[in-house]
């Protein structure tokens, strides 16, 4: 079977890592249901992400604590049936993992056994460090998730550049090399400083994934709505727009209407 990157081969963590030590860019997209899972791997995208971003994109929500664990499972359970290739990482929610590890285990166990994903992604370091431990020593991949964490929005109050200062950048690369250690499989920087990331991506044998962090990591993560130009103002300096989808699907939507109403569609080849 092949793909849009050739030969078809299952993307494991132990490939990443492989990837992470070849210099080969790792590229991650998160997708939240089936039709679009399936038209992103069989692109070639390394890595999908059921994100907790679904609840911004997916719910319209206006952060990423209200969505539930039962919601991230719905996600990744759609998504996983589409994927041939890429590996399913799926956030665990706000709240099923924070402070205690037991119902972290119970959390992760639930998404991997209902949805059939492949790994499971947290935030956060010394904070969830027995969370994380937990995790994988029940067998689960676990990737982190430092710098901007939107999990924890209304401790940092806004969305800007974190670690920007002294403090918060050596707690950043002492997080990341815990992460590590513990036997994280990779790991997040999301909207950092470009020279903070590539200090941390040199110092790792784990594959870094950048948003908002620079080019010298390993890889680079978006959220699939912004990337396409569904999400409407929202226009970080990060964000590359690939496609103009508002404009593509608010057309098809007025010419559909417009057909309606003129009485053009259905026309008899159309009918039975
Ligand atoms: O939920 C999400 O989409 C994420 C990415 C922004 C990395 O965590």
């Amino acid at each position: 079977m092949s793909s849009a990157q050739g030969t078809f081969k299952k993307i494991t963590t132990h490939r990443l890592l492989e990837m992470k030590a070849t210099g080969e860019k790792i590229a991650m997209l998160t997708a939240y249901d089936f039709s679009m899972a399936r038209i992103i791997d069989a692109a070639g995208v390394d890595i999908i992400l059921v994100g907790d971003s679904a609840s911004n994109v997916m719910a319209g929500n206006e952060t990423t604590l209200p969505i539930t664990l039962d919601h991230m499972i719905y996600h990744a359970t759609s998504v996983v049936k589409a994927v041939k290739r890429a590996l399913v990482v799926v956030d665990v929610p706000f709240g099923s993992y924070q402070g205690n590890s037991s119902e972290a285990l119970r959390s992760s166990i639930r998404i991997m056994k209902e949805s059939g994903a492949h790994a499971v992604k947290m935030e956060g370091g010394l904070e969830i460090r027995e969370s994380v431990s937990r995790v994988l020593s029940a067998g689960i991949p676990v990737m982190g998730h430092l710098g901007l964490t939107p999990q924890s929005i209304y401790k940092f109050g806004t969305y800007t550049v974190r670690a920007k200062d002294e403090a918060e950048a050596e707690k950043l690369k002492s997080d990341a090399l815990l992460l590590e250690e513990l036997g994280c499989f990779g790991v997040v920087l999301e909207k950092i400083p470009a020279t903070l990331a590539k200090q941390v991506s040199d110092s790792l044998t784990i594959p870094v994934i950048g948003i908002g962090a620079g080019q010298d990591v390993d890889g680079q993560v978006l959220v699939m709505h912004d990337m396409l130009g569904i999400t409407q103002d929202f226009k970080p300096r990060f964000l590359r727009q690939y496609a103009d989808l508002n404009q593509i699907i608010g057309d098809a939507t007025m010419n559909y209407i417009k057909d309606i109403r003129s009485g053009d569609f259905p026309n008899t080849e159309e009918s039975y």
